[in-house]
């Protein structure tokens, strides 16, 4: 009998070291095998037991529920054969193919599941012609801006220079997304591999990983699968750096700032990394998602992977499902599936069971859409046609406690305290943001009470200024009052506005030039939140 139990950092939160402690315990014969993570995380502890090749899922499995399990009585989270079950099989894993089925570290299990094929097929291959399969495959930057990794790799191919660097950003500062450390825990060698071929494809010999602190789990496997795999890349080397822990440091010219030892502040463009980039040497930036997709299009040729999508955006997204959502996980599919069914039918609504209200996607910087956007499909046209974006792929669900000016007043602190300091609109506006939403707020309650402004229990959601003031001219409720609350919300509405699209056309970066997506969107489809009675313009 083996028993297989997932060694990735949420399923370790969940208990899974305990699980597997107990297991071993309990069944001294049986092999209990540590494997990357399906990415169903509502049923972490996620345990299977094989026995004649027949695996039977359990989930979630605490310590008490072992003895059962073993006895087959524990029906009542007995999920049996997990490849099968719905959020599995209705998933095209093309980058997450292991995920669940592999020990991370295993090179034999790496091997054996067509591991080191992209990188053998490109070794074969001129640089040229590595650049116009990736080109052709259609594959897009996963990190947020989504663009054509083909057409970045060239540039540095064809940037003069003896030195090129390979940048790996896994710096995942997005909330709610989690799938560069699934896959760099789950299964390592595939970004090794992807990094290498990118090697191949532009003439570098050396890349570095520019890793989140807060991953150590994904750091010690990352750092344990390069020294295993050096022999397979040689002479391509491979470096892991720890992030210097600010939001910022993901942007790309930071990101490189912070890799030479400096502060991690944004770099004016051009030069591009592709031409300046690492100690002012031609540089590819990619994400760990665009890195690891590189195999699959090398091993199978482009037109397997753009056979997948919508107009585009070609291939998969490894969708992210977080915050609210009662089928939280790692969901990847071509691009065109809609972000109603992401939300409702494969994550099942939310967890608290109240309806959905909004949802955000696309990390801190990303909009907040309401269902009467859910029929919008994922894709990068389709997200920003609707003024969002999907960014790294993050989807986070709210419901309808929430209160979408906290949400806003939120939007512009993370920006205030994110922010690198180098422009005006970003340093500064972003605290103006902060001070003309907590005017919206204490005018709203004035003028009309607003929905959401109180969490299911009552208590007054957090990121959101009741102050004195609010309380106050709330006590009044003189029409007079109502008059100049009215007013003084009109205008800092309208103040709002203003700062916003100095923000999206003045800052230097897309911290400052994306924040207001998350802001406006609250105050466009929530505008009963901010004392509001209909859409502002
Ligand atoms: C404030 C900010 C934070 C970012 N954080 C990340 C990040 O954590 N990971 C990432 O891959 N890209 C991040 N990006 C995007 C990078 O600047 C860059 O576009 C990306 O690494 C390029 O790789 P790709 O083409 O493979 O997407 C961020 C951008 C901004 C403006
Ligand atoms: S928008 Fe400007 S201040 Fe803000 S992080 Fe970017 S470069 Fe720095």
């Amino acid at each position: 009998m083996r028993i297989l139990i997932s060694d990735d950092a949420l399923a370790i939160a969940c208990g899974a070291d305990r699980v597997a402690a107990g297991f071993a315990k309990a069944a001294p014969d049986a092999e209990i095998v540590r494997v990357s993570s399906w990415g169903m995380h509502w049923l972490e502890p996620l345990v299977e037991i094989e026995i004649d090749s027949t695996r039977t899922g359990y989930g979630p499995v605490a310590p008490s529920d072992i003895a059962a399990i073993l006895a087959g009585e524990a029906d009542a989270i007995r999920i049996g054969d997990v490849a099968a079950h719905p959020f599995i099989a209705g998933q095209t894993r093309l980058t997450f193919a292991r995920a669940g089925r592999t020990r991370p570290l295993s090179l034999d299990d790496y091997e054996a599941t067509g591991g080191w094929a992209g990188l053998r097929a490109a070794q074969a291959m001129t640089p040229q012609h590595i650049v116009e399969t990736v080109t052709a495959s259609g594959l897009r930057g996963r990190g947020g801006a989504g663009f054509p990794a083909g057409i970045k790799w060239k540039t540095v191919l064809d940037a003069p220079g003896n030195r090129k660097y390979i940048v790996c950003n896994a710096d995942e500062g997005d909330s709610g997304t989690f799938a560069d450390r699934m896959l760099i825990e789950g299964d390592p060698y595939v970004l090794i591999e992807g990094m290498a071929i990118a090697g191949l494809a532009t003439g570098a010999d050396t890349g570095f990983v520019y890793i989140r602190s807060e991953y150590p789990h994904a750091i010690a496997k990352l750092e344990a699968a390069v020294a295993r795999s050096r022999a397979i890349v040689a002479p391509f080397r491979i470096e892991v750096r720890e992030g210097a822990g600010a939001y910022v440091c993901g942007e790309e010219t930071s990101l490189l700032n912070s890799l030479e030892g400096k502060r991690g502040e944004v770099r004016a463009k051009p030069p591009l990394p592709a031409h300046q980039g690492l100690f002012g040497c031609p540089t590819v930036i990619n994400n760990v998602l665009t890195l690891a997709a590189i195999p699959f299009v090398l091993a199978e040729g482009p037109q397997a992977y753009a056979d997948y999508g919508m107009g585009r955006s070609r291939g998969t997204m490894p969708v992210q499902l977080a915050g609210n959502i009662r089928h939280g996980g790692l969901y990847e599919t071509a691009f065109g599936i809609t972000l109603g069914e992401l939300v409702e039918t494969i994550g099942g609504g939310t967890a608290s069971g109240r309806p959905v209200r909004a949802v955000q996607v696309g990390g801190p910087l990303g909009a907040y859409f309401p269902p009467a956007l859910f029929d919008t499909p994922f894709d990068y046209e389709a997200f920003a046609a609707r003024d969002g974006l999907i960014g790294h792929g993050g989807v986070t669900v709210f419901d309808d406690g929430v209160d979408m000016a906290a949400q806003a007043r939120f939007a512009m602190a993370f920006c205030a305290i994110e922010s690198c300091g180098k422009c005006t609109p970003c340093r500064l506006g972003s605290t103006r943001g902060i001070e003309t939403i907590d005017r919206i707020v204490a005018a709203r309650s004035v003028r009309a009470e607003p929905v959401g402004t109180k969490s299911a229990a009552g208590q007054p959601l957090p990121f959101l200024n009741t102050g004195a003031e609010e309380k106050d001219r709330a006590s009044t409720g003189s029409a007079r009052a109502g008059l100049e609350a009215g007013a003084e919300l009109d205008d800092a509405v309208a103040l709002v506005e203003d700062l916003c699209e100095t923000m999206k056309f003045g800052s230097l970066c897309a911290l400052g030039g994306f924040t207001p997506y998350p802001v406006l969107s609250a105050l466009h489809h929530f505008p009963e939140d901010f004392g509001l009675k209909e859409a502002a313009e």
